[in-house]
């Protein structure tokens, strides 16, 4: 049997999508996070089947079958794992060694005429932008921001006419038919008639690591209401099979080949573009979204820290402390940059140059201390209830943080500060972690637990830690947290402590989590299960309280196993031992 690379097998995994193969065969609706339909493993008449396109798995939880996309088309064509796996590289062009057919597939060709499109109307507003009568205003408008030819080339930026059909009208000449415009996103239809969906902007192309242009973004220039209507400021394109706007980054092609130690983030195109031709290369926008996990992720691949430059204004430093949690969630580091006077990086740099600039992120605050000092700036550290309010909020920022040594030089600071002891700053500390862990609600304690049979108790374990583990998977911090406490060799069955040796793994080492990779590893019943350990559909009020509540129960159930048994065996020594511990345990909660 063939073996081949996982890099080969990755690439035919991420360049199909489950969602897509699996309408063929099944109709999806998009519920919540995941898409569902009727499952086609089973007989039902409502929907319990989900695929989840994030993960790229499937999960039903009707009939529990459930995995990657290879293992779909196992179940579903009878085929074996290579077969299978032929069958999807085949359908996006990837050969396998040793073979040569090649099977042209709708999706593949559908990908590739969307690229093409996208490339021939770059093509075209660029031209009308730097070329033609029609592109004046735009040029002029870039000029008047001093956005220079070099940059304007750098970019491909461009310019479409205030027109409804121009563009339409080129690309029809090109062969490109108004359905493949709509789905390309270029065009959009009102009333039954399909025309233009950028008119009378400056366009930004958005382009991907590969160089494909995949999506745009464009500005208004002249914004004025017209028949009681004032269009956005910017439109984006919408979502296209070639297009996520939460798992790409405006210009991280251009940031990437600096290879720099540092990237900056910052909120907009014109941010990017005009701090980039003042020679900062290494900056990227979100695509006029909040940061995403996977964006975050996206960029730490490429840069080990980021740097957050938001605009000034209150939605700026909002976002800049949604980012950071979303930065610290996904183990990466980031510092925040203060940019005195100016509401955003693109002013910033016309006021004050570059090389205030350069210092602004040289004296970039490590996020703690920027989270701290803002906290700071909202009390009155003159009067005793200004330090307890500083000191209780302050708390709850420290109580994340894992590194000793990093909370003790913060308490350290806050207790110059304050001049509240170290001692009470630490107690309020351990007050706020174990505030947190008791919010709400109680463990449920096992008494009953010798009424049940042993094994109602065993699924009742695996349950609980099938829940923990996929707050594990979802959630590095969940890791932190418990990893110390819950090694995989605490898990009750192989298919468990697999899965959780490989998820620990990826959470040491800072990698990413591919649960469509992971799940390879297993198969028949394990990835089933595995597959819905991912695909968790559970969310939780209060995390750090189900953390600890799941922990808890699991310790509590063997326990009360083990208790069982003891009893059964008249192990008085044993039973005392046990009675003892839980005990403690349930004191614990
Ligand atoms: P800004 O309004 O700060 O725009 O929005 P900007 O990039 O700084 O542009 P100028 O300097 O005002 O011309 C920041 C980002 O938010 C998204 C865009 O991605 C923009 O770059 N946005 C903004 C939208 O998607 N839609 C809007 O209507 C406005
Ligand atoms: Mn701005």
């Amino acid at each position: 049997m063939p073996r081949y690379s996982d890099e080969l097998i990755n690439e035919i995994f991420s360049q199909n999508d489950i969602v897509d193969y699996v309408s063929q065969y099944v109709r999806l609706r998009k519920n919540g996070r995941d898409y569902t339909g009727l499952c086609p493993f089973h007989k039902e008449k409502s929907p319990s089947f989900h695929v989840n396109q994030d993960k790229q798995l499937f999960h039903c939880f009707g009939c529990g079958a459930g995995g990657n996309l290879v293992q779909f088309v196992m179940r579903s064509e009878g085929l074996d794992f290579l077969e299978a796996l032929k069958l999807m590289a085949d359908r996006v062009g990837i050969i396998l060694p040793e073979e040569d057919n090649l099977v042209d597939d709708k999706l593949y060709q559908k990908k590739k005429r969307i690229y093409s499109m996208n490339k021939a109307a770059a093509r075209f507003y660029y031209e009308k932008l730097t070329k033609d009568e029609a592109g004046k205003c735009g040029l002029e408008y870039f000029s008047e921001r001093k956005i220079s030819a070099k940059t304007i080339t750098a970019y491909g930026l461009g310019y479409a006419p205030d027109s409804f059909d121009v563009l339409k009208k080129h690309m029809n000449s090109l062969g490109f038919n108004d359905d493949e415009l709509l789905e390309a996103g270029l065009c959009v239809t009102k009333n039954g008639k399909v025309y233009d969906k950028f008119r009378g902007r400056v366009m930004f192309p958005i382009i991907d690591l590969r160089g494909n242009v995949i999506a745009f973004g464009g500005r208004i220039i002249n914004n004025v209401e017209k028949d009681g209507y004032k269009p956005p400021k910017y439109l984006n394109s919408a979502e296209t099979p070639v297009f996520n706007k939460g798992k790409n980054l405006f210009s991280l092609n251009l940031a990437k080949k600096g290879n720099a130690q540092q990237c900056i983030l910052c909120e907009g195109y014109m941010d990017v573009i005009s701090v980039y031709q003042a020679g900062v290369t290494n900056i990227v926008a979100t695509l006029g979204t909040a940061l995403t996990e996977n964006q975050a992720k996206l960029l730490m691949k490429y840069t080990g820290e980021i740097l957050l430059c938001y605009d000034s204004d209150e939605a700026g430093q909002t976002a800049t402390r949604r980012a950071i949690d979303i930065i610290n969630s996904v183990g990466g580091k980031c510092r925040v940059m203060r940019l005195k006077g100016a509401k955003d990086p693109d002013e910033y740099i016309k006021n004050n140059g570059i090389e205030l600039f350069r210092r602004a992120i040289a004296e970039a605050l490590p996020s703690t201390e920027y989270l701290l000092r803002t906290l700071k700036s909202n009390f009155d550290l003159d009067n005793p209830d200004g330090k307890i309010l500083f000191v209780q909020g302050a708390a709850k920022i420290l109580s994340g943080i894992v590194s000793a040594i990093e909370v003790d030089a913060y308490v350290k600071k806050i207790s110059d500060e304050t001049e509240i002891s170290k001692d009470a700053i630490y107690a309020e500390l351990k007050r706020t972690k174990s505030q947190d862990k008791i919010a709400s609600g109680t463990v449920k304690t096992a008494k009953v637990v010798s009424r049940e049979k042993k094994s109602d108790v065993d699924i009742k374990i695996i349950d609980a830690q099938r829940r923990l583990l996929s707050l594990i998977i979802d959630n590095r911090r969940v890791y932190l947290r418990v990893k110390e406490e819950f090694p995989p060799s605490e898990y009750s069955t192989d298919a468990l402590k697999k899965l959780a040796e490989i998820v620990y793994a990826c959470h040491e080492k800072n990698e990413i989590i591919e649960p469509a990779m992971i799940i390879n590893k297993f198969s028949g019943d394990d990835a089933d299960f595995i597959s819905k350990i991912f695909c968790n559909l559970e969310t939780y009020g209060d995390e750090d309280n189900t953390i600890l509540q799941l922990v808890n129960s699991i310790k509590l159930d063997r326990l009360n196993g083990e208790l069982e048994k003891a009893t059964n065996e008249n192990d008085a020594v044993k039973i005392k031992e046990l009675l003892s511990l839980r005990l403690k345990l349930e004191g614990n909660k």
